[in-house]
């Protein structure tokens, strides 16, 4: 059998992912892929403790068999999406596995499945299914078919109904850099041993789950761990058949290396020397005392899984990892400093050039900036659509000429956005700067942004609770990552209903964060003369005094979430005079009747737990004590663990809408026009120095 040798690709943020296998479109070969680690997941992984769930799924490889595509607009796209969206909207009430299809049986009827690894939990199956089936859809863009794998999940779709088949067309290996370094012989007859008996326990197979974990010390300082797992739709017999299949091919790829795997659409097997699955959840019971290798650290795409097992093994292995770091800081420079400290380092580095449009490509693109293909205009400028000569839909930002930041530090701050990558934000892909024009180039979002929907009648019934709870914690996992990010700590400042854009999934992306950046506003002082924000949306402190901090974003979030669960705007309380949202929730609150707050239009798809809980996290967010509100990183905790304790909200002061504009206007005295409406204005006023 053919075997390939893939490159991969380490720009970016994306360091340690790999790039598309090329199309083997007739043949199938097997296709053989290095893991290589990088000490940079190792260290985001230290500094994202708090919030195990934040972690991105690891994209291994995907495979898009034959070269049958479907048609734009056609029968089978428009069952395609419906097999994805139910596909991730069982994602987390199924165990781990879902199959289901869309059609009449017919040749445009689609298949689809996703499966979860045994041991990860709901939230990181859910999260995993509903990256892989955005990115299934460019990595193999209008197929019949096609396989997407990540360390957590995978996802398959086909034509054909492939449920309880054995599927070999296809296997892909991947391996770990590092060699055991003596006594290998031995170790692979451990391994084999160990992988012997896990494929039987699997194939034997708890109900609706074939899977099994074990692990063997194989001397006092090495201890091997292994996984073995099918789709469950397979027969007993298949599964053992496809994981004996594995293990006979294990030398093909992994030879003395410290981890493989061998993967088939099927079936796939792991072995690594560090523990790379959840030992809670996972079948066997717990081993002897882990005792850790000094001598070399372990691959951070396995470390960065131990921040999901159990809380003490974390602790352990944290520190560990920790003092390993520390030692190899004082000694030779390590790959870990190489990342940190210099920018361009020649894997990471991103030149301004690559990020850079050329004028007259945006001017083409967005039809010269016309009025037809503007789809905003925000406090920082218009928005454009825009299409690419390749065909790639953009969104260009035209920023208002006062901007204060001068040339180099608008470069270094668009480089830095850049980086922030995250499936809850809107891309930055580059900028274009000439002239006295200054752009940003955007990833296009295509479907409008959550205020389009949420707060139009007949729309709003459009989105049920599912997914407004989705978009809630969606939101919350974007801006725990601008809050929490290693590299830099972004506050929004102007998080509102309308900064809040969907995908073709309904699935949340945040819009115009690290502006305040690229605008020239200083991020490190805690006290700005400068005001961004917009009315209802801004918190206390930063309306009367200027002061901002991540908490003033976790008021706008506050706002955002009481919004989104009773579907009108902030705004709307303005004109009448009923008491405002804030008032309005918290009386319901009081008044033991949180429900009566919920938009009416949720009556059939809500869970009141959880709107329940979301109204409790949304007064909390809104508490006038800065340390009464929760950070994003217990917000997110809240969202995705019913069992955590929450506190009791205090009664919020809202400031009446009056207060804010007197309070502006006393502040900015020469701020230009005041907007004759202040509803969903962005503020973005200097004052006079
Ligand atoms: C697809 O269908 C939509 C609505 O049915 C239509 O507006 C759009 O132009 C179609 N696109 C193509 C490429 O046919
Ligand atoms: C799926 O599509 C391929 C390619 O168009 C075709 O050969 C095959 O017959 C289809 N299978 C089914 C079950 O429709
Ligand atoms: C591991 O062994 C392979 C072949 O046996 C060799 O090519 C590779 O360089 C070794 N890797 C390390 C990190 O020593
Ligand atoms: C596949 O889905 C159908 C209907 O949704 C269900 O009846 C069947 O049991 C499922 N099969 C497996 C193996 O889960």
């Amino acid at each position: 059998m053919a075997t390939e040798f893939i490159p991969f690709s380490r720009r970016g943020n994306s360091n340690w992912r790999l790039i598309n296998p090329p199309n083997t479109a007739t043949t199938m070969p097997p296709v053989i892929i290095f893991n290589p680690f990088i000490l940079l997941s190792l260290f985001l992984l230290i500094s994202s403790t708090v919030a195990t769930t934040i972690s991105a799924p690891d994209y291994n490889n995907t495979y898009c068999p034959g070269n049958t595509t479907f048609a734009h607009n056609s029968s089978y796209q428009t069952n395609l999406n419906s097999v994805l969206t139910s596909l991730s909207s069982n994602s987390t009430t199924q165990s781990g596995f879902y199959n289901t299809s869309a059609g009449d049986g017919g040749a445009s009827t689609v298949y689809g499945i996703f499966l979860c690894r045994g041991d990860v939990k709901e939230e990181v199956c859910a999260d995993c299914v509903a990256m892989a089936m955005n990115d299934v859809l460019v990595k193999c863009p209008n197929r019949k078919q096609a396989v997407i794998w990540y360390d957590e999940c995978m996802i398959r779709y086909s034509n054909a109904s492939f449920l309880g088949e054995l599927d070999s067309d296809y296997v892909f290996f991947v391996w770990n850099l590092h060699n055991i370094t003596n006594n290998v012989t031995g170790f692979t007859t451990v391994l084999s041993d160990t992988m012997n008996k896990i494929a039987a326990t699997a194939a034997k197979g708890q109900p609706g789950k074939k899977f099994a974990t074990a692990e063997a010390n194989f001397n006092s300082s090495l201890t091997l761990y292994t996984l073995a797992q099918c789709t469950p739709d397979l027969s007993s017999i298949d599964c053992s058949t496809c994981l004996k299949d594995c293990t006979d091919r294990l030398p093909q790829c992994c030879n003395g290396r410290q981890g493989g795997r061998v993967v088939y659409p099927s079936c796939n097997i792991r072995y690594e020397i560090t523990r790379f699955y959840n030992i809670e959840n996972a079948a066997p019971p717990p081993p002897a005392p882990v005792t850790q290798p000094v001598a070399a650290p372990p691959p951070p795409a396995i470390a960065k899984k131990i921040a999901i097992s159990a809380p003490i093994v974390v602790a352990l292995v944290l520190l560990i990892i920790v003092g390993i770091c520390l030692l190899n800081r004082k000694g030779k420079k390590t790959k870990l400093d190489t990342i940190e400290d210099t920018e361009n380092d020649s894997e990471d580095f991103i030149s301004v050039e690559s990020l850079q449009y050329d004028l007259s490509i945006l001017q083409v693109a967005t039809n010269n900036f016309s009025d037809d293909n503007k789809i905003g205009e925000g406090g920082f400028g218009a928005v454009y659509k825009g299409m690419l000569s390749n065909g790639q839909e953009i969104a260009v930002k035209r920023l208002r000429k006062s901007s204060a930041q001068g040339v180099d530090e608008f470069k270094n701050e668009v480089v830095l956005l850049v980086k922030l990558q995250h499936r809850n934000l809107v891309r930055l892909l580059g900028f274009c700067l000439t002239g006295d024009e200054k752009l940003l180039v955007y990833e296009f979002v295509p479907n409008k942004s959550l205020d389009y929907f949420l707060f139009d009648s007949e729309k709003q019934r459009l989105i049920d609770w599912p997914q407004r709870y989705k978009i809630i914690q969606g939101i919350a996992r974007g801006m725990l990552y601008l809050h929490e990010d290693s590299r830099l700590k972004i506050i929004h400042r102007d998080l509102k209903a309308s900064n809040v854009l969907l995908d073709n999934f309904m699935n949340p992306k945040i819009s115009d964060f690290g502006m305040a950046r690229i605008f020239g506003v200083d991020q490190s002082q805690a006290n700005t003369k400068r005001i961004v924000g917009t009315c209802g949306y801004m918190s206390p402190e930063y309306v009367m005094h200027g002061l901002f901090s991540v908490k003033s974003d976790v008021y706008s979030f506050g706002i955002l979430v009481l919004e989104i669960i009773c579907g009108k705007r902030i705004s709307d309380f303005y004109q009448s005079n009923v008491e405002n949202l804030v008032d309005h929730a918290w009386m319901q609150w009081r008044n033991e009747a949180p429900l009566e707050f919920m938009d009416p239009t949720l009556r059939n798809s809500y869970s009141s737990d959880e709107v329940i809980r979301c109204i409790q996290i949304g007064l909390l967010c809104v508490q006038n004590d800065v340390n009464e509100r929760p950070n994003m990183a217990s917000i997110v905790l809240l969202l995705n663990s019913y069992s955590t304790p929450i506190s009791r909200p205090q009664q919020p002061f809202f400031f009446p809408p009056s207060k804010i504009i007197t309070s502006l206007m006393s502040n900015q005295s020469t701020s230009k026009s005041m907007p004759s409406s202040i509803n969903e204005v962005s503020i973005t006023e200097t004052e006079p120095r």
